[in-house]
């Protein structure tokens, strides 16, 4: 596995510091570096900014002038990171609720880090994406490795997004215990 970037390692490092755990792995992180890399133009958005690693990835691919704005509703968190992406042009870290900054669309990216916008704010996150845009949910588990009593329970985010109108999407494995959900929107 190559070396982390360093301003993913200053992410990684700041995160540790204020024992936040929820950041992004590494394989979702490199998806999104590179996912990154294909937008041309325009803004993207993260939903839930953490420590910043999310963001530092995306910020790794992204291609100049294209701008990443961030946003997590918890000031103490909102400002390490702010910290962390100080240096990095065209980055915007926000604090409010995730919703209140939709009205920035059209988004080319849009990560969604936030349970309450994986599920029941999943038609906003769609709004808010451009056509031709692509959204990034992280987080799942493959199916083969569910716990004996997950199985038979519901599993809304795939629910969801695998059958949302307006989008197209597929499951996309990033580790062993680790895959996301990648769509495009029409
Ligand atoms: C999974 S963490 C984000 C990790 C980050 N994307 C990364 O990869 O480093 C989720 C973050 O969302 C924030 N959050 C939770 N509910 C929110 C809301 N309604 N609006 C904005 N941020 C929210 C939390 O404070 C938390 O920092």
């Amino acid at each position: 596995m190559s070396e982390l970037p360093s301003g993913v390692s200053a992410a990684v490092r700041a995160a540790e510091a204020n024992r936040f755990e929820h950041s992004c792995s590494h394989a979702t992180g490199r998806l999104l570096s590179a996912v990154s890399a294909s937008v041309e133009s325009g803004s993207m958005l993260e939903i839930g900014t953490g420590c910043g690693v999310g963001a530092a990835w995306i910020a790794e691919g992204r291609r100049a002038g294209v701008k990443l704005v961030t946003v997590d509703r918890e000031p103490l968190i909102a400002d390490v990171a702010r910290e962390v992406l100080i240096d990095r042009p065209d980055v915007e870290v926000v604090c409010a609720d995730w919703r209140s900054i939709l009205h920035l669309g059209p988004f080319e990216l849009v990560f969604t880090d936030v349970g309450d916008a994986k599920l029941a704010g999943a038609n906003d996150v769609i709004s808010a994406t451009a056509p031709r845009g692509i959204i990034v949910i992280d987080d799942l588990r493959p199916l083969d490795q569910w716990p004996e009593e997950w199985r038979g329970q519901p599993d809304e985010i795939r629910d969801i997004w695998l059958g949302a109108s307006g989008i197209d999407a597929v499951e996309v494995r990033t580790a062993r215990a680790e895959a996301v959900i990648v769509a495009v929107k029409h």
